[in-house]
C-alpha cells in the first residue's frame, strides 16, 4: 500500500472509530437487547451489531473495493487476505460491556495482501485510543509507546490469560500450565483480547496467552503490539492464520521462546 493511501485510510478510519465510540458512550445507559451465540456465555447485543454495521456501511461507501471480516457477520466471506481487508471486532469484551459498562474496546486491523498496515484498539469508556501504522511506531493517544523491554525475564513477568488454561483442554496438560502460573510473577484476566494486546504494547504486562481467538479479536492489537516488538504466534510458534480461530501467544521474542518451550512439555 503506498504512503498517501495508507495515511488517507488511517485518518478516515480513526475518525470512524472515534465516532463509533462516541455513539456507544452516548447510549451506554440505554436498555440493551442481549442475545447469545455459540453458548449461553457468548453474548451479543444490539450495540455490537449497530457498531459493526456502521463500519461496514462507511467502508463499503468509501472504499468499495476493500474487503471486511467482521465478527457479527455484516462483512464478506473471505477465503484469502488478498487486497485491503478490514478485520473488525465492533465490541471486544462484550461480557464486560454488558455487565460492567467498561473494559471493552473497538478493535480494527487493516491488512493489505496479508500484511498488517494499520491497527486501532479503542478503550471506549476511558477514551484511550491505541493506534499504529506499520513501521511508524505505536501510540497511546498522542504518546508514542516505547519499544518492549527485552531484559524482563519470565519469573518477573505479568501475563494476561484466562482460567481456561487451568481447565481440561485439548491443547496442553493443566499441570504444565499450573507450573507456568506459579513460575511467573502474576497473571491478569481483563476479558478483552484487544485490550490485552494493547496493555502488552504499553509494557504494563509482558505477555498474553489465549487458547482460542478469532481473527477480529487480535487483528488490531497485533499491528499495534508488533510495532513495539511483540511477537505473536500460535502455541506451536507458527504465524497466526487470520482466516480461522487459533491459539495465541504474544510477548517479546525472548519470553516467547521460553513460553513455547514451557508449553511443549505439556503439549497434547
Ligand atoms: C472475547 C474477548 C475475551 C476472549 C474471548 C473473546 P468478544 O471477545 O476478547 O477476552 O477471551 O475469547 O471471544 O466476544 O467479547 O468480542
Ligand atoms: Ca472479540
Ligand atoms: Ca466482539
Amino acid at each position: 500500500m503506498n504512503h498517501d493511501m495508507l495515511e488517507e485510510i488511517y485518518t478516515t478510519a480513526k475518525k470512524w472509530v472515534e465516532e463509533a465510540g462516541e455513539n456507544i458512550r452516548s447510549k451506554i445507559n440505554n436498555p440493551l437487547t442481549i442475545d447469545t451465540k455459540s453458548n449461553p456465555n457468548d453474548l451479543v447485543t444490539t450495540m455490537d451489531k449497530e457498531t459493526e454495521s456502521f463500519f461496514v456501511s462507511k467502508i463499503k461507501g468509501t472504499y468499495p473495493n476493500h474487503f471486511i471480516i467482521g465478527e457479527e457477520g455484516y462483512g464478506d466471506e473471505l477465503t484469502n487476505l488478498d487486497g485491503t481487508v478490514w478485520i473488525i471486532d465492533p465490541i471486544d469484551g462484550t461480557m464486560n460491556f454488558v455487565h460492567q459498562k467498561r473494559n471493552f474496546a473497538i478493535s480494527i486491523g487493516i491488512f493489505h495482501d496479508g500484511v498488517g498496515e494499520i491497527g486501532f484498539v479503542y478503550d471506549v469508556m476511558n477514551d484511550i485510543l491505541y493506534h499504529a501504522k506499520r513501521n511508524q511506531g505505536a501510540y497511546k493517544n498522542d504518546t508514542k509507546l516505547e519499544p518492549l523491554n527485552k531484559e524482563v525475564v519470565l519469573e518477573e513477568s505479568i501475563f494476561g490469560m484466562n482460567h481456561f488454561w487451568l481447565c481440561d483442554n485439548s491443547i496442553v496438560d493443566i499441570e504444565t500450565m499450573q507450573k507456568f502460573v506459579k513460575h511467573v510473577r502474576g497473571t491478569r484476566t481483563y476479558g478483552s483480547a484487544a485490550l490485552d494486546l494493547a496493555y502488552l504494547a504499553e509494557g504494563i504486562t509482558n505477555g498474553y496467552l489465549s487458547l482460542s481467538l478469532a481473527p477480529w479479536d487480535v487483528a488490531g492489537g497485533m499491528v499495534i503490539a508488533g510495532e513495539v516488538g511483540v511477537v505473536t504466534t500460535d502455541v506451536d510458534g507458527n504465524a497466526l492464520d487470520l482466516l480461522n480461530k487459533s491459539t495465541v501467544i504474544s510477548s517479546n521474542q525472548v519470553i516467547h521462546n521460553q513460553i513455547i518451550q514451557f508449553i511443549k512439555e505439556g503439549r497434547k
